[in-house]
């Protein structure tokens, strides 16, 4: 899908479906003053519908001549209530509404209230994303028939330069929910690395891919002990960007990599959505999928580590009991109080891993805790760092995104959940907090010079129904704050 900006007039305008964006109360004056060319037909027809423009009220009509031959009226609200998170909504919503027809899709806002740069990249992204659908795994389906030209109408030239990033970030996005999507017995450790090596093949990445005696060699015993109740071999996954010119800024991002999470010997039983476990490796998807952006778009400065543990949370004879202590990387030893609390295991070695490489940032995304559900719901997902900056500067990349995300405290005092009579540390901590000792126990992991931020993604990293731009399923949450976020480093000294 190819988007683009148009100097057309509404009038001379001459692509398939036509959205417009209408504020509350002022259709009828918009109505006017826009040159559309069927503009009786039009006034007749909206009088029998009871469209009022609210935010996220919309409304369809085919219109009697064929270009276009469908009008998407989409409500904004007032216009001094308008924030660029409805502009994405409302594209989100309308692109919708126009499933169904191929051809140019022209899309016309008022987009003189927003920097015309931001205002297509938010759109843009909005419309490309709401008409992603994974027909991957139907042997039959039925037809999808989208837009295969966007037009923003009327839009200042100035927002040319945003276009060019549209396309690397939305696939960087439909890549992480296609990995997401996929069936557990689709992506595999194996088959998640062998997807990352592709990645880094086609955009010029340098990858290394270490198998589990490479593993054992580094002593990850916290990641392999989570891997060892499983038939499929772990897959540890490290991908490389690095810009040709001088590198000013090192930076790491960590991706949990769990392809299946049945709990182990802690087995997800009732409401814990054994079922939706595929999408434990959200983490690592979001990663991947920034690694495909950022090595497309090249920003300058920088250079970015990728890493994922990848492994699964199986039962066997083998597997890791309840009360089994593992040494990690970086010799601490644990006490595995609760074999669901997997994820931290594998990060604690990946984490480790990525302090050895001396980074001057660190951030990992992982789907680890169902407490964060319950703290922020699926639409947000949850920060902790004890680096302001660095909180300062994902929440920025996040809300410039449209990625909900909301910090969260390391309260030291909680700590004192973790202490094991046993081992230096254990897994879990009491219910309450859940989230926020899960953090505390990565924290465990990470050299204290090197600024580290943890994001919780286990609400949004998968969406029940439509959303905004996120159809019904994966999300692929995560990638565009990366991506920003990086893409800001490129412009820091230091
Ligand atoms: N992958 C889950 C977290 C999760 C739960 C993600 C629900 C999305 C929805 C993680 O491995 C897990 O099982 N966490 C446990 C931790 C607990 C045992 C301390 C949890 O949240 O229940
Ligand atoms: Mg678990
Ligand atoms: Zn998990």
């Amino acid at each position: 899908m190819e988007i683009t900006l148009s100097s057309a007039g509404l009038k001379d305008w001459d692509g398939s479906v036509l959205i417009i964006g209408i504020f509350e109360g002022e259709l009828e004056k918009q109505i006017q003053s826009f040159a559309l060319p069927y503009k009786s037909y039009l006034n007749h027809r909206i009088k029998e519908q009871n469209f009022n423009a609210k935010v996220g009220e919309i409304t369809c009509f085919d219109l009697p001549e064929n270009s276009p031959r469908k009008l998407i009226l989409v409500g904004l609200g007032e216009a001094k209530d308008l924030l660029i998170n409805d502009l994405r909504n409302a594209a989100a919503l309308s692109a919708r509404a126009s499933v169904g027809n191929n051809g140019k899709l022209g899309i016309y806002f008022p987009w003189d209230l927003f920097e015309p740069e931001s205002a297509t990249k938010a759109v843009g992204e909005a419309i490309r994303l709401a008409l992603f659908k994974d027909l991957r795994f139907k042997s039959n389906p039925d037809p999808f028939l989208k837009a295969d030209v966007v037009e923003l109408i009327g839009i200042n030239k100035s927002a040319e330069k945003s276009l060019s990033t549209i396309s690397p970030i939305c696939s960087g996005v439909e890549l992480a929910r296609e990995l997401v999507g996929a069936p557990p017995n689709s992506i595999t450790p194996t088959t998640l690395a062998e997807a990352a090596v592709q990645i880094s093949k086609e955009y010029s990445l340098e990858a290394k891919v270490l198998n589990k005696e490479e593993c054992e060699a580094k002593g990850m015993g916290a990641y392999l002990a989570v891997a060892q109740g499983s038939d499929l071999e772990p897959k540890f996954i490290h991908l490389i960007y690095k810009t040709k010119g001088p590198i000013k800024r090192r930076l790491a991002m960590v991706g949990k990599g769990l392809t299946f999470d049945s709990g182990g010997y802690n087995l997800k039983v009732g409401a814990a959505q054994i079922d939706m476990m595929k999408f434990d490796m959200g983490g690592s998807a979001a990663v991947i999928g920034a690694a495909r952006a950022i090595a497309e778009l090249q920003p300058a400065n920088i250079e970015v580590h990728f890493i994922v543990a990848a492994c699964e949370n199986m039962i066997n004879g083998s597997a890791v009991h309840p009360g089994d202590i593992v040494k990690a990387s970086n010799g601490k030893t644990i006490e595995i109080n609760n074999t669901d609390a997997e994820g931290r295991l594998t990060l604690a070695d990946a984490l480790v891993y990525a302090c050895a490489l001396e980074p001057d940032a660190i951030v990992d995304l992982a789907t680890l805790t169902g407490a964060c559900v319950i703290a922020l719901g699926d639409e947000i997902a949850g920060l902790w760092t004890e680096n302001d900056q660095l909180a300062a500067e994902l929440i920025n990349a996040a809300n410039d995104s449209g990625e909900g995300i909301w910090r969260m405290p390391l309260q030291r005092s909680y700590k004192e959940g973790l202490k094991s009579m046993l081992a230096d540390i254990k897994n879990t901590g009491p219910r309450a907090g859940g989230s926020i000792t899960a953090g505390l126990f990565l924290q465990e992991f990470v050299q204290k010079s090197i600024p580290w931020a943890h994001i919780d993604i286990a609400g949004t990293v998968w969406a029940e129904k439509d959303r905004g731009l996120d159809p019904a399923g994966a999300t692929g949450y995560g990638v565009r704050t990366l991506v920003k976020w990086a893409c800001d480093q490129e412009n820091k000294s230091g």
